[in-house]
């Protein structure tokens, strides 16, 4: 059974506490991390704040082999760093044929006006690396003798674990309309950011995918420039409650409210089949840390239905606080 996890706005609307609370619920054999250290993804587990940068969510599952596939780019710094602080090595391997983040993209992103100012990158490497690698200049993590004995064959394996039946997870960065190809352009990350382009990164075919799990966030929030609809002003978004921060560069993302047709067509390109929506409890307060669907208050329950008759596909997933665990799982047939 193989399930995707991709969000559906800008990014930042919780796949790391959707993906973390799936995998608790799953076990799956194999999670595989997609993308680069551009994005953070937030756990909170047991009281427990992880920000994740290139280990899967599902490392609060011990027996979860974590992968992280070809087509992602690895900051060997930034991944032994992350690797030692979780204790995760011995389950964590890296495709051969990943390629590497140097020093040398993270001046170039920091100092390249384009970049920094006109796009608003995090300034990690990541679009220079992407550069490097569409040159075909770029090193690959199997060239890399530090990584040595975390190369793996990520395809290889996760076709192996689904013909054996097993579950396994891929986890989308980024958001639909951050995509090279879907989104905001320019305005974008460097790399298609839909579920087809998780499964090419990762190296398994679409015939192969059972579920994909779309990640909406109950308002839309954006870092960097580019266009936002509806964008209210600070003021607003303070008394709403939503204002953030970004979890890799701290900067202030810009709110707007939940927005039903960018869903919608985030829901129709990534072919959707369920779709969780997180920080109910930012909407509804009195729905925060609700585990059970008797605790969402009617007029929760109305927006989620309003989200399913707009997008045509089920919530099943309401996410309630940041802990994993404040979750209300719906069931496949949604509210
Ligand atoms: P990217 O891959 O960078 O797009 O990130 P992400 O989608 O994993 O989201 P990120 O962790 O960057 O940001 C989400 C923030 O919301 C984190 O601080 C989470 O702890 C928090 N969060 C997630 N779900 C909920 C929720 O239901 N309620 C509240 N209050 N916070 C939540
Ligand atoms: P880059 O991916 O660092 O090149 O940045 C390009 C654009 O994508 C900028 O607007 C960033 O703020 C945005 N971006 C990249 N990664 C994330 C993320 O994980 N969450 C939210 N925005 C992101
Ligand atoms: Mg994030």
């Amino acid at each position: 059974m193989l399930t995707v996890i991709v969000s559906g706005f800008f990014g930042d609307e919780g796949k790391g506490k959707v993906a973390a609370f799936l995998a608790l619920k799953e076990r799956p054999k194999i999670t595989v991390r997609m993308g680069s250290v551009n994005a953070g993804h937030t756990v909170v587990y047991h009281g427990a704040t992880y920000r994740l940068r290139l280990v899967p969510c599902s490392f609060i599952v011990p027996e979860t082999r974590l992968l992280i596939g070809a087509g992602a780019n690895v900051d060997p710094k930034v991944f032994t760093e992350e690797v030692g602080l979780l204790g995760v090595k011995g389950r964590i391997f890296i495709d051969g044929n990943a390629s590497v983040i140097e020093e040398k993209h993270v001046e170039a992103d920091r100092h390249n006006g384009f970049f920094r100012e006109f796009i608003g990158t995090t300034g990690t490497g990541v679009s220079p690396a992407l550069v490097d690698r569409v040159a075909r200049r770029a090193m690959l993590v199997k060239d890399v003798p530090s990584l040595k004995s975390y190369v793996t064959d990520v395809a290889e394996e996760v076709n192996s674990a689904l013909d054996k039946g097993e579950n396994v997870h891929l986890e989308g960065t980024q958001g639909f309309y951050l995509s090279l190809y879907h989104g905001t352009y320019p305005y974008v990350t460097g790399r298609d950011t839909t579920a087809a382009a998780v499964c090419s990164e990762c190296g398994v075919g679409p015939k192969r995918v059972d579920e994909v799990l779309l990640v909406l966030k109950s308002f839309v929030t954006r870092v960097g420039n580019g266009p936002l609809e509806g964008e209210l002003s600070q003021e607003e978004a303070e008394r709403k409650g939503f204002v953030e921060r970004g979890t890799v560069t701290g900067r202030l993302r810009r709110a707007a409210p939940f927005n039903f047709k960018m869903a919608r067509r985030a829901a129709i390109v990534n072919s959707a089949t369920q779709i969780a929506v997180t920080k109910l409890d930012v909407l509804f307060p009195e729905c925060s840390h609700a585990r059970r669907r008797e605790e969402l208050s009617n007029e929760c329950l109305r927006f989620l239905r309003k989200i399913q008759d707009e997008t045509g596909v089920p919530v099943t997933i309401a996410s309630t606080g940041p802990e994993a665990e404040d979750t209300v799982y719906i069931g496949p047939e949604g509210v």
